[in-house]
C-alpha cells in the first residue's frame, strides 16, 4: 500500500511542479532535521492560510539542470543550514556546487532565504547570507527579506516566526494574497487495519527503514547512512566515572560483521529509540493507551509527500520509535494543536500560551517541558484525544540519530568503534529530563555489567521483533575532516576538555600505533579538563601507558576545575605553557580543540591568541588573524558541538 514518493515521481523538479500544480516550493538544507522540521510547518501553514499549493523540497532529491527555468509564479522559500566551517548541509552539496560553479541567470527566480546558524561557530550563517547573495546576482527577485536564526542563543525557533511573519506580510501587501485562518489540512491519511496485528511479518515494529522489515538486501552491506543503518553489536560498556550523580559511558560497537569502516576523527551517529517513562507520559497526554498495538496504513495526499517511517506499522512502534517526544515544545506547535484542544478552558490555555513569546519562555521553555508534560499542564491532566494521529505524525518532529567523536582509531581497532558519551540526566522537580541517546546507552551499560545503578530512564532493549537484543543498536558513519596531520612527525597540540577527549584518544592511540610500527613521531601534548581528579578525570588509567609507549614526545597537561576556590580550565594551563606551544606552533604543530563550542572553544582560541601575542610580542588581534590563518590552512582544527 504505497504511493509513490517524490524520488520516485522523478527527478526533473520542474515536471513534477507542473504534474502536481505547485506554486510554492519549499527547498530545505537540512543536517540535523530541523530546517527539515521547518519546512514541512511552513510548507502546511502557507497552504492553510494562503491557499498556495505547496510541496517541500529535499535537494537531493532532484536534479537542478533546468532550475533557472523556474517561473516566477512559483514562489521559492529555501530554508539553509550552515554546518561545521561555514559548509552546506550534506544534502544541499550538489546544489550548492551547481549554484557557485554552473548556474547562469536565475532572472526569473522568486525566492526568500531563511538561515539556520549557530552564533557560537567562526562562519555564522555563511550557507544563508551566500546563497541570498548569490541569488541576487544572479537577477533573482527576492520577494520577502532575508532572515536568519541562532541556535547558539537559543532563539532559532523565535527566529523562525519573525521572519515568517515578513513572509506573511510580503504575501498579503505585496503580492495581494489574501490570509486565512490557520487550519490543519492533513497530507497523510491514515487507514487503520481490521486484519493486520503487530505480529504480522509485514507490519513494522519500528525498524530503521523497509529493508529491515522486507530483508529484500543483506544488512551486513552498506551504504551505510542516514537513510540506512548498520545494526552493530555493543560488545563492551564500561562507566568511566566514580561520582554516584553523574555517568559517562564508554561503548565498543563491533563492525566487524559488516562492511562499515571509519578513519580516526570520523563521526558515529547512533539511532535512537524513546525511554519507556517518556512513552508513558506522551501516550497518557493523547489518550492512546488502547490504540498501541493496533496496525495502521498510511498514504500520502499527494505524490511529492514522503512517508516518513516504513508501513503498515503500530502506534506504539511509531511513538517508541520514530517521533521526538523528549525534547523542547515549540510556541508554533502549541498554536496549530490548539484547534484540537480538550475544552474550551484547554484551547484558551494553550492559545495564550502560544501567542505570548514571555510566557511561554517563563512556563514553558524554562521548565524544560516536552510535548506530553506541556500539554496535560494546559488541559490540567486532560487527554487530547481529538488530535488525529497524522498531526501528530506530521507536526511533532521525527527522530534523529545523533553524532558523536569516535574515540578509538582506525588502526588499531579497525573493526570496532569507540564512543564516550556522558549522559544528560537532570533533576527537574518531580521528573528527570533526559537526552534520549545517552540513557539509552547507560541503560545498555547497566543491562550488560550488571551494574547496581538506576537509571533516571528505561528502556526496551529488544528493540524491533528482539532484534536489538544481545545489545545491538543501528548506527553509520560520517566522515569528518578532523583529522591528524599526514606527516606524523608534525607535532600536535590537543585540546580536550570533558568528552571533548573522545577524539584525541583516537588520535593518541593512533600516534602510538605508529610509534610502535617505527614511524617517526612528532611531540604529542595534550590538555585535559575536567572537574575533579577522582570523579570524572576520563581515561584517567590509560594515559600513563600511552606516555610509557610514546617516551618524552607526550606530555598531558590536566586542568581541576572544582578542586580549589578559583575555577582552573585548560585555557589556563594553555597560558603555563606558553613558551613550549610556541615553540611548538614554530616548528610547524597543528592544533585540534575538541568539546564545548559554546564557551570552551571560544575561550581557548582567545587564549592561544594570547600565547602568541606574549611569546611573539604582537598585538592580540594580529596574533588572532595569524589562528585564523592556521584555521583556513588546517592547521588549527576543531570539532566542537
Ligand atoms: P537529547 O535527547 O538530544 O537531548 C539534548 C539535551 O536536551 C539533553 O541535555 C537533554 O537533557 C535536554 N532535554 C531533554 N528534554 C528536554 C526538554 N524537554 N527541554 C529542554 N531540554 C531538554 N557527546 C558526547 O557525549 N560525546 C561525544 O564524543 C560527542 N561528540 C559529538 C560530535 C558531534 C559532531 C556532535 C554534533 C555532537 C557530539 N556530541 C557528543 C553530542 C551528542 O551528539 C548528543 O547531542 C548528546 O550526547 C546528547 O544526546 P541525547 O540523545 O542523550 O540527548
Ligand atoms: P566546570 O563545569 O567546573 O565549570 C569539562 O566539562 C570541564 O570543562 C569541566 O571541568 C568544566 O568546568 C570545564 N569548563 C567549563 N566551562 C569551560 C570553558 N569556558 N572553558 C574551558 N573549560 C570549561
Amino acid at each position: 500500500g504505497f504511493l509513490p514518493t517524490a524520488a520516485v515521481a522523478g527527478r526533473d523538479l520542474l515536471q513534477v511542479i507542473k504534474d502536481n500544480s505547485k506554486n510554492a516550493v519549499i527547498f530545505y538544507g537540512s543536517q540535523t532535521g530541523t530546517a527539515e522540521d521547518y519546512a514541512s510547518k511552513l510548507s502546511k501553514e502557507l497552504s492553510s492560510r494562503f491557499g498556495l499549493k505547496t510541496m517541500t523540497v529535499d535537494f537531493a532529491d532532484y536534479d537542478f539542470d533546468n532550475f533557472a527555468d523556474i517561473t516566477s509564479d512559483t514562489l521559492c522559500f529555501f530554508l539553509m543550514a550552515t554546518y561545521g566551517e561555514g559548509e552546506p548541509t550534506d544534502n544541499a552539496n550538489e546544489f550548492y556546487e551547481w549554484l557557485f560553479n554552473e548556474a547562469d541567470s536565475l532572472s526569473t527566480l522568486s525566492y526568500t532565504v531563511f538561515g539556520l546558524g549557530n552564533s557560537t561557530y567562526e562562519f555564522y550563517n555563511k550557507v544563508g547570507k551566500d546563497l541570498d547573495a548569490k541569488f541576487e546576482e544572479k537577477g533573482a527577485e527576492r520577494f520577502s527579506p532575508y532572515g536568519e536564526g541562532d541556535d547558539g542563543t537559543g532563539t532559532l525557533d523565535e527566529d523562525f516566526l519573525t521572519w515568517k511573519d515578513n513572509v506573511f506580510d510580503s504575501l498579503k501587501n505585496n503580492l495581494n494574497f489574501e490570509e486565512h485562518e490557520l487550519t490543519y489540512e492533513p497530507g497523510l491519511k491514515l487507514e487503520e487495519s481490521d486484519f493486520l496485528t503487530i505480529e504480522d511479518e509485514s507490519v513494522s515494529q519500528g525498524e530503521p527503514d523497509k529493508s529491515y522489515i522486507t530483508g529484500s538486501s543483506d544488512l551486513t552491506k552498506g551504504p551505510f547512512d542516514n537513510t540506512h543503518p548498520y545494526l552493530a553489536p555493543i560488545t563492551k560498556t564500561r562507566e568511566l566515572f566514580t561520582s554516584k550523580d553523574r555517568s559517562c559511558v564508554h561503548v565498543e560497537f563491533d563492525i566487524s560483521g559488516s562492511n562499515l569502516r571509519y578513519t580516526t576523527g570520523d563521526h558515529v551517529a547512533i539511532w535512537p529509540s524513546n525511554a519507556n517513562e517518556t512513552i508513558a507520559t506522551f501516550v497518557k497526554a493523547f489518550g492512546l493507551e488502547q490504540k498501541l498495538d493496533t496496525v495502521f496504513d498510511l498514504k500520502a495526499l499527494d505524490s511529492t509527500i514522503h512517508l516518513p517511517f516504513p508501513t503498515p506499522i503500530s502506534y506504539g512502534a511509531v511513538i517508541r520509535h520514530h517521533l521526538e517526544i523528549t525534547g523542547p515544545i515549540s510556541r508554533q506547535f502549541l498554536l496549530s494543536i490548539s484547534a484540537f484542544a480538550p475544552g474550551a478552558e484547554a484551547k484558551k490555555e494553550v492559545t495564550r500560551l502560544g501567542n505570548d513569546k514571555q510566557a511561554f519562555a517563563d512556563e514553558v521553555t524554562t521548565k524544560k517541558l516536552n510535548i506530553a508534560d506541556a500539554l496535560l499542564l494546559i488541559s490540567g491532566g486532560k487527554p487530547w484525544s481529538a488530535v488525529p494521529f497524522e498531526f501528530v505524525i506530521e507536526s511533532v518532529s521525527h527522530l534523529q540519530p545523533r553524532y558523536y567523536s569516535i574515540s578509538s582509531s582506525s588502526l588499531t581497532e579497525k573493526t570496532t568503534i569507540n564512543v564516550t558519551a556522558v549522559v544528560e540526566a537532570e533533576e527537574a522537580g518531580d521528573r528527570f529530563v533526559t537526552g534520549v541517546v545517552t540513557n539509552l546507552l547507560k541503560n545498555v551499560e547497566v543491562e550488560q555489567n550488571h551494574t547496581p545503578f538506576k537509571p533516571a530512564v528505561t528502556y526496551d532493549l529488544e528493540g524491533p521483533r528482539g532484534k536489538y537484543s544481545k545489545f545491538k543498536l543501528p548506527i553509520h558513519v560520517r566522515r569528518s575532516t578532523f583529522k591528524l596531520p599526514t606527516n606524523p612527525s608534525a607535532p600536535v597540540i590537543l585540546i580536550g576538555p570533558g568528552t571533548g577527549v573522545a577524539p584525541l584518544r583516537g588520535f593518541v592511540r593512533e600516534r602510538v600505533q605508529q610509534k610502535k610500527a617505527g614511524t617517526p613521531i612528532g611531540k604529542t601534548v595534550l590538555f585535559f579538563g575536567c572537574r575533579r581528579e577522582n570523579e570524572d578525570y576520563l581515561y584517567r588509567e590509560e594515559w600513563p601507558q600511552y606516555a610509557k609507549e610514546l617516551g618524552s614526545s607526550f606530555e598531558i597537561h590536566t586542568a581541576f576545575s572544582r578542586e580549589t576556590d578559583k575555577k582552573v580550565y585548560v585555557q589556563h594551563k594553555i597560558l603555563e605553557q606558553s613558551s613550549k606551544i610556541n615553540k611548538l606552533l614554530e616548528d610547524g604543530a597543528f592544533i585540534y580543540v575538541c568539546g564545548d563550542a559554546s564557551r570552551m572553544a571560544r575561550d581557548v582560541q582567545a587564549s592561544l591568541a594570547k600565547v602568541l601575542a606574549n611569546e611573539r610580542g604582537i598585538a592580540e588581534d594580529k596574533a588572532a588573524d595569524l589562528l585564523r590563518s592556521y584555521k583556513v590552512q588546517n592547521r588549527y582544527q576543531e570539532d566542537v558541538w
